[in-house]
């Protein structure tokens, strides 16, 4: 495998069902280092023959080592001469398997705790000082009771009177608390030590090299076979597919359908950008009429969700026909869609959002599925697209669901309507970039509600459609708040659409928060 990394700075990270497991490896990317995630039970000597690890994190998990069946590792990981890393399962099932003791504990800790650093050891040196009283996030039952050989307690916490220990000759650190999570503020740091200071990982990996590997991932995964790509003009299919196109070429396709669902001239922007920009095979196919025929009256999300998934595949299926089918279907999956990581169990795997897996298209064209985003998190692939290049409007564009908008119009669907929520949503996104807040929103856009009210212009009465606002802040769309806007801006907002907008005589703004709201407004998750 050429790649531009020194391959011999790679941390294998080993799951063992944690939900946030993922965030290591990103807390490690940010560190300049490398690494991969590998369920625990394909842990063998082979495998680590070929990884050859600098260092390995043994991650959290929901279960219990004292249980049987519980999820365990080849003991070869502590034999190997290298640092190891346990955090909270992982640190239970290092000691238990070290011979040390791992008990119920009668006193659970989930959430804030204080730790309170006692020895101290290299992991947190720069860190937490001797006596530093740290907040970190915990969520353990079981805890360690007895150490193996070797170790010492290096920090406590009110229920976990083990809750850093180390073995410093043997470079085996375990920690009760998260530090990969953003609740353990200090927590980057820690893992920074551990694969720079501790691991001695130069920590020259960057998005560049991120881009060098996944490019070579993908070529060995394609070969010479060819390669559609539904692109959608967010930012997570406008990466895939540049990414993909960069690695094989033209064995790549794209194809773009415009389900009449899109906002403002979005359709003619991505032909343009796609075409001049990145001369990338494109297949544009206006398909409005086929979606918005059907969907004129509907009114149940359930419906609208299915017409548009259903015929959504008819088109992709009927262009993809014509330019000689493909064996791969790219998709920009994230990691955030990703629901659950791999089942360190060997179990059912993974499931992904359904909204983002284009309902059953991979199954009813028999095609396998090519996903390179799917380790990163929204703003590490936006990272990516700058360093492939793609221009600022399209990395920075706010997500734009699938469905389009006709998941902001929970009423009845029809071709008026739609151009009445296009207008007012342009003069909304207009206001809020000359306003220069576009890139402090994670997303904003204008909802078309199916409730008219009264109001008066000049000296007539109307009777006309409301048009709620939403903008929100988010790091990776899971939780949200609503945008604090001027009071000002919003009527200014409000003013022009009235103004501007025939159909519409009532603006409100939506200050509701995720959760228990959601981003969106008029959609039924079917997962
Ligand atoms: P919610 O509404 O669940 O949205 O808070 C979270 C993020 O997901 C996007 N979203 C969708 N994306 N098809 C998509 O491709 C959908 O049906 C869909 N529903 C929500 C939403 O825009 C937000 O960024």
């Amino acid at each position: 495998m050429s790649t531009s990394f020194p391959i011999s700075e790679k941390i294998l990270i080993i799951d063992f069902g944690s939900q946030v497991t993922q965030l290591i490896a990103r807390r490690i990317r940010e560190a300049g280092v490398y690494s991969e995630i590998h369920p625990c039970f394909r842990i063998d000597k082979a495998f680590l023959d070929e990884f050859e690890p600098k260092a390995i994190v043994l991650s959290g998990g929901p279960a219990s080592v004292m249980a049987e069946g519980a999820p365990t590792v080849d003991p070869l990981v502590f034999e190997l001469g290298i640092p190891v890393l346990g955090i909270c399962y992982g640190q239970q099932l290092m000691c238990y398997m070290l011979d040390g003791k791992v008990e119920d504990s009668d006193h659970q800790e989930f959430g804030r705790a204080a730790l309170e650093i006692g020895d101290g050891c290299d992991l947190f040196e720069g860190v937490w000082a001797v006596g530093a009283k740290p907040q970190v996030w915990m969520s353990h039952g079981d805890r360690v009771t007895a150490l193996p050989e070797g170790f010492r307690v290096v920090a406590t916490s009110g229920g976990a009177p083990f809750a850093a220990t180390a073995d410093e000759t043997r470079h085996f650190y375990g920690v009760q608390f998260h530090p990969e999570v953003v609740h353990t503020p200090d927590g980057s740091r820690l893992l920074h030590n551990f694969v720079r200071k501790i691991a001695g990982c130069s920590g020259s990996w960057t998005m560049a090299a991120y881009k060098a590997a996944e490019i070579e991932k993908i070529r060995e995964q394609v070969g010479d076979s060819r390669v559609i790509c539904g692109l959608s003009g967010g930012v997570d299919s406008s990466v895939a597919a540049v990414l993909i196109h960069e690695a094989i070429g033209d064995q790549l396709t794209c194809i773009f359908v415009d389900h009449g669902l899109l906002r403002m001239n979005e359709a003619e922007e991505v032909d343009k950008v796609f075409r001049e920009r990145f001369n990338i095979p494109l297949v544009t196919r206006d398909a409005s009429d086929m979606f918005l025929d059907q969907l004129e009256g509907v009114d149940d999300p359930e419906k609208k969700r299915k017409i548009i998934g259903s015929t959504f595949i008819d088109v992709f299926d009927e262009e993809a026909a014509k330019i000689g089918g493909a064996d791969f279907l790219a998709q920009g999956t994230l990691y955030p869609d990703v629901i659950e990581s791999v089942s360190p169990f060997g179990g059912p795997s993974e499931t992904i959002k359904s909204h983002h897996n284009v309902g059953g298209l991979p199954e009813r064209m028999n095609m396998k599925l090519v996903e390179p985003l799917r380790e990163l998190f929204k703003d590490e692939v936006r990272d990516l697209g700058r360093e492939l290049g793609i221009p600022e409007e399209i990395v920075g564009r706010h997500p734009f669901p699938g469905p389009g908008l006709a998941i902001r119009m929970p009423g009845a669907m029809s071709r008026d309507n739609l151009d009445i929520l296009r207008k007012a949503d342009a003069i909304y996104l207009d206001e809020i970039r000359k306003a220069g807040l576009y890139d402090e929103i994670w997303q904003a856009f204008a909802v078309l509600l199916p409730v008219r009210t009264v109001g008066v212009m000049g000296d007539a009465r109307t009777y006309e459609f409301v048009c709620g606002l939403r903008a929100v802040t988010s790091t990776d769309g899971m939780t949200a708040d609503s945008y604090p806007f001027e009071h000002a801006f919003v009527s200014a907002v409000a003013t022009r659409i009235i103004n501007e907008v025939r159909g519409i005589n009532r603006v409100v703004y939506d200050v509701t928060s995720k959760p228990p709201g959601t981003i969106e407004w008029g959609v039924k998750y079917t997962h």
